[in-house]
């Protein structure tokens, strides 16, 4: 006998559908799964065997074939284990088989017949909707991931009998009040950020960190160690605005698959800090087939490069083309894919590699170290950068103040970012660091004193045509953190401060690049 089963798998950040056939004949008793399955999918004869005789039904001592359809796709995980088990019962008429028509079932069968939810049930979820699945059978503990979705029947069934009795038309479990944390997980609410408040001094730095918030561009942090540039770093998510609702679907998405979400809605942006001793693999992607890259974890969100130097250079030249592109593809021998990877990126590093240039006495470092420190930092990053800031210990001493709280700093950021939204709701961007040449131009609207420090800069032979894009993409920025639709004097002669290759032509002593 036949029957067929819906279920889904994962491929890279989407769920595709599977139909599950499985055909029961006369023979010796086997149980064989065909169609691309990985290895967790063909350890599931076990587990369906174990779960379906624990839960008091008949496992058929006949010779099972099991096809996972579509046949090129790859099949992995265990979240096909619960479909599987079904169609064996229907097949072997213990369900009938009609029952199966338009129910998805995702979930890891337990021996004991328990369902166990798994990665991706957002996805899972999305994938049901399109492919016209009318009802989603699910562990409780991620039936909240799914639901928030709109025109899809979530059921929770806690085992295989329950899942057999939501079958025959009975009720299934009930749902969790509260969504169930996974392992290391917090309760997002009432949680407290770390507060800009904590900063004393520092103002300048704090200040780039606002404007880069607000326009979304990329910064860098350059000081000796212990001035606290890691600290301000870890501050940012606090002042960045939340996520609409279509990028809080995607980062929910995209974290549930990567096994982080907790079965709710992340509404914070991601701050993703990996160490400086992670691969490119591990930074892009691609690893393995499946493989979520940091970048792609980072998508809506910052990723934060503390100790810049310290990464490979491979790795940081790999960051090139997604932070162009907002997206990165992956090619390898056996698989590609293309990932979404639009994220704001923020760096911190000492100034030289023993992190104390500029002060004579206390520096070891050569003419080579610091060409050598420069190198590795100018080419790949620093043209993507727009904002540079240094800390320095004289500006963050005791008796100085805060410049302010993440309150109040945050309905800023959130302010200018609802000027730029107005301002680019054709243009298919959202933030002034996204403008192009011709945009930038087009947005400056300069008055007379900024045009006239623009003209002498460039008499000067001192801004290139990239250098001015640069400054005045941040002067736009600074100019809607005060709600003026002209760029004054004042917004450029700022933005050209916090230029990098200012810096970098010498302006200060030693700098980062
Ligand atoms: N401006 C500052 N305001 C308050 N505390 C600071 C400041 N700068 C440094 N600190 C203190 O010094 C510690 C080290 O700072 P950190 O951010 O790790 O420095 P860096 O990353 O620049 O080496 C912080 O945890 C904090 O306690
Ligand atoms: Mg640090």
């Amino acid at each position: 006998m036949l029957a067929r089963a819906q279920t889904f798998t994962i491929d890279g950040l989407q769920a595709r559908p599977v139909t599950v056939e499985v055909d029961i004949r006369s023979g010796l008793p086997a149980f064989s799964i065909v169609g691309l399955a990985d290895a967790a999918v063909r350890e599931a004869r076990d587990r369906v065997r174990a779960a379906i005789l624990n839960s008091d039904f008949e496992f058929p001592a006949r010779r099972i074939t099991a096809n996972l359809a579509p046949a090129d796709l790859p099949k992995i995980g265990p979240g096909l284990d619960l479909a599987l088990a079904c169609a064996v019962l229907a097949a072997s008429g213990q369900i009938p088989g009609a029952q199966l028509d338009g129910h998805g079932m995702f979930g890891e069968l337990a021996l004991d017949g328990e369902l166990r939810h798994c990665h991706g049930t957002l996805a899972v979820a999305q994938a049901s909707v399109s492919a016209g699945v009318r009802t989603l059978l699910l562990a409780p503990g991620r039936a909240h991931e799914a639901m928030l979705l709109e025109g899809l029947n979530v059921k929770a069934v806690q085992n295989l009998k329950s899942a057999v009795r939501v079958l025959h038309g009975g009720s299934p479990d009930r749902i969790p009040d509260r969504p169930a944390l996974g392992r290391g997980q917090r309760d997002d609410r009432g949680r407290h950020d770390p507060d800009l408040s904590d900063i004393i001094g520092q103002h300048h730095a704090v200040r780039s960190l606002i404007i880069a918030a607000a326009g979304g561009h990329n910064a860098l942090l350059s000081g000796p160690p212990g001035t606290g540039k890691t600290m301000l770093a870890h501050r940012l998510p606090s002042i960045l605005p939340p996520l609409s609702r279509t990028e809080a679907i995607d980062v929910t998405r995209i974290h549930g698959i990567a096994g982080h979400g907790g079965g709710r809605l992340i509404t914070h942006r991601p701050f993703r800090a990996p160490h400086h001793s992670i691969t490119t693999a591990g930074l892009v992607g691609g690893a393995r087939r499946g493989w979520i890259g940091e970048i792609v974890l980072a998508h809506h969100g910052v990723l934060f490069l503390d100790e810049l130097s310290e990464f490979a250079r491979p790795t940081l030249e790999a960051l090139r083309q997604p932070m162009e592109d907002g997206r990165v593809a992956i090619v390898r021998a056996r698989h590609s894919a293309v990932y979404p990877a639009r994220f704001m990126l923020l760096a911190a590093t000492n100034p030289c590699p023993c992190g104390y240039a500029g002060e004579h006495e206390r520096c070891h470092c050569n003419e080579r170290d610091h060409a050598r420190h420069r190198r590795k930092l100018s080419g790949p990053l620093l043209d993507r950068i727009d904002l540079l800031s240094h800390l320095d210990r004289e500006r963050g001493v005791t008796g100085a103040v805060a410049l302010t709280d993440s309150r109040r700093a945050r309905a800023r950021v959130i302010a200018a970012r609802e000027l730029q939204a107005a301002r680019f709701a054709t243009e298919g961007i959202r933030t002034n660091a996204a403008m192009d040449a011709r945009l930038t131009l087009r947005h400056a609207n300069l008055d007379d004193q900024a045009n006239h420090l623009l003209i002498a800069c460039q008499d000067r032979g001192s801004l290139s045509a990239r250098g001015q894009h640069r400054a005045l993409r941040v002067a736009r920025t600074i100019a809607d953190l005060e709600h003026s639709t002209r760029i004054a004097g004042h917004h450029l002669a700022e933005a050209l401060a916090m230029r990098p290759d200012a810096a970098l032509a010498g302006g200060r002593t030693v700098v980062v690049a």
